[in-house]
């Protein structure tokens, strides 16, 4: 079943003194993502911003992968982005860079994707189960700025649970979409045709769906050919 992992620290490891926090998820998530990226990312240098990297985890162990890669996390919540800095100095990786404050409802991202401060154009955009605990507009926000800032050659990798012809691919997730809705009707796990259609207007198509465990999947875009 998918999970809901937003207050970290209340599950799992408690919080460390210096603010890291750790998400059960993660441990049983990583790899299965990694196995997706790796095809992709391998040999490759460039720019890779996560979104909504929640507790910093991903981007660690992604990034002792790739040296040649320079990874952005980032994150709208300001308990997220201190853990995120904390996993950042523990890995002492020369290739992770101070999270951005990104809150993806802005189509625009953040300042640091124009000043010259932040990343160039983008090889990657990795966002693992974000848009379902947030509203619509942020699934909007996410793909506005990956058809904006991803390289022509450029993928967005989206980990979650995602509905299929308007259907949950398990009853777990069902229970989980109904847990979601009832915290916030603006939340809920969002349906594959939706998003092909988001993804359409800024001139992405979807080009992977890989099956995740859990019930969840990794949904892969690129720019379109004929965009
Ligand atoms: C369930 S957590 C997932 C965190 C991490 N990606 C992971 O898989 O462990 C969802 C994350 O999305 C972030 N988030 C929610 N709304 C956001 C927004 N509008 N912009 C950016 N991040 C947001 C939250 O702060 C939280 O860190």
């Amino acid at each position: 079943m998918a999970e809901y992992v937003i207050e970290f620290g209340k599950a799992g490891r408690p919080v460390e003194p210096d603010g890291r926090l750790d998400a059960p998820a993660f441990h049983r998530n990583h790899q299965a993502i990694w196995a997706v990226l790796q095809p992709f990312l391998a040999g490759k240098s460039g720019d890779v911003i996560e979104a909504g990297s929640g507790t910093g985890q991903h981007v660690v162990d992604f990034a002792r992968h790739t040296p040649e890669i320079i990874w952005w996390p980032s994150d709208l919540n300001e308990q997220h982005l201190r853990s995120i800095d904390a996993w950042r100095a523990h890995a002492g990786l020369p290739n992770i860079r101070p999270p951005l404050r990104i809150d993806l409802s802005d189509a625009e991202w953040c300042p640091q994707m124009h000043d010259g401060s932040g990343p160039g154009e983008l090889l990657a955009v990795f966002c693992a189960n974000v848009i379902h605990i947030a509203p619509w507009r942020v699934a909007e926000g996410l793909f506005a700025g990956a058809g904006r800032y991803l390289r022509a050659d450029g993928r967005l990798f989206l980990y979650g649970p995602f509905k299929r012809d308007g259907k949950h691919t398990a009853i777990s997730n069902a229970v989980f979409d109904t847990s979601l809705r009832d915290r916030n009707p603006e939340w809920g796990v969002r349906d594959i045709e939706a998003l092909q259609e988001l993804a359409a207007s800024v001139g992405l198509v979807l080009i992977e769906i890989a099956e995740m465990p859990a019930n969840n999947l990794t949904l892969v875009f690129e720019r379109s050919k004929t965009a």
